[in-house]
């Protein structure tokens, strides 16, 4: 039996609460890493934590359902290789708590057609897949506001891509509030200071992202070494040969980027070190700072992969942790919009 005591009472105890999660959609990239993923990290230890794999959200594009689940266990399995305890972290499918469906029905009635409207991933996506505008896709933010809402997130460790999501999130529940007075607690988003938006490697103009037609453009977390370095050597720069952190040179600015996330390091810190040498070196040192901080989430992540009751006990007592804290704000929204309470005997 888990210790459900423990929890409620940190909980009482007045820790803050942390909300963030990612699609099992394609494979998990080095942005996803430095942009969330090594963010949740630090703010572990500081926060109640709710990690989960939103797969609802991924069926807006059309998904295979073997692979989907399949991805989905590897997500699973890949925050907790990255070092999230799932003891004390809770790592959950989505999908396993039924609270974050049922509040973003409530909430799609208190957002207007003009805000989803105005969505940029929306737009982005609408045109990727004009074949499949589905409604889901255009709703797609209220049920990111659901989750984060559903849990009180007081933080919401994201990239910068989702900063609208954010946005939409808190005018959402600002709204609500107004309304029926404070029933949700308006979430801050957390951007970490560098990693917060990684670029493609071979167009540095766009993000870098799992649904990258070329392997090339992104590093996925599970490449191995030869590969990273091979990618990193191969992206695209300019010609002024000089390692320098500017707009002008886009490249350059997002291998140190990079660079700067995976070592702690500053762009002048940087700028110093590679003075005076060539790209050559400096991307081969990117890639090798990148294969040193993957390493041990790729060997922790073969032996999880091995221990499937492992896995299997902490997917079903982390969904009835979820569970029991969305209930709770899902059972006050019901009778905030009038819902009436159920008979229990
Ligand atoms: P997703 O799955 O696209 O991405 C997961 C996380 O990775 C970040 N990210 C990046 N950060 C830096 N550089 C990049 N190139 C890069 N690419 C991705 C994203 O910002 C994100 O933090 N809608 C969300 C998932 C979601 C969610 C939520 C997040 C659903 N509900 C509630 C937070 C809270 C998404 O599609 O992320």
């Amino acid at each position: 039996m888990w210790a459900m005591q423990e929890w409620r009472i940190t909980m009482i105890d007045g820790q803050k609460v942390l909300f963030s999660g990612m699609q099992a959609t394609g494979t998990l990239t080095l942005g996803n890493y430095l942009g969330a993923l090594k963010n949740w990290l630090t703010l572990s230890d500081e926060y109640q934590c709710f990690y989960s794999v939103v797969d609802l959200h991924s069926i807006t594009i059309r998904q295979d359902p073997a692979e989907l689940r399949k991805r989905a266990r590897n997500l699973l399995m890949l925050y907790i290789a990255a070092g999230l305890d799932p003891e004390k972290n809770c790592i959950y499918y989505q999908s396993h708590v039924s609270g974050h469906a049922e509040l973003s029905w409530i909430l799609n009635c208190f957002t207007y057609m003009g805000e989803l409207n105005r969505m940029t991933q929306y737009k982005d996506k609408a045109a990727k897949h004009a074949d499949n505008i589905n409604a889901g896709l255009f709703t797609y933010p209220v049920l990111m506001a659901a989750d984060i809402l559903l849990y009180q997130a007081d933080v919401v460790p994201v990239g910068k891509d989702q900063m609208q999501h954010l946005e939409i999130t808190r005018d959402i529940a600002q709204r609500f509030n107004a309304i029926y007075g404070d029933v949700f607690t308006i979430p801050e988003p957390y951007i970490g200071k560098t990693g917060a938006h990684i670029k493609s490697l071979q167009n540095p103009e766009k993000k870098m992202s799992k649904s990258d037609e070329n392997p090339n453009a992104s590093i996925y977390l599970m490449d191995d070494a030869d590969t990273i370095i091979r990618k990193f050597r191969r992206a695209v720069t300019d010609s002024e040969a000089c390692v320098r952190y500017s707009e002008e040179q886009p490249g350059i600015r997002n291998l140190i980027d990079i660079y700067c996330a995976c070592t702690g390091k500053t762009p002048q810190e940087t700028e110093r070190e590679f003075d005076g040498k060539g790209y050559g070196d400096f991307k081969t040192a990117v890639g090798e700072s990148v294969v040193d901080i993957l390493k041990p989430l790729q060997t922790r992540y073969e032996e999880l992969g091995k221990d499937r009751a492992y896995i299997d006990g902490i997917i079903k007592k982390n969904a009835e942790k979820a569970g029991y804290y969305a209930n709770k704000t899902l059972r006050k929204v019901q009778k905030k919009v009038g819902f009436p309470e159920k008979i229990r005997s």
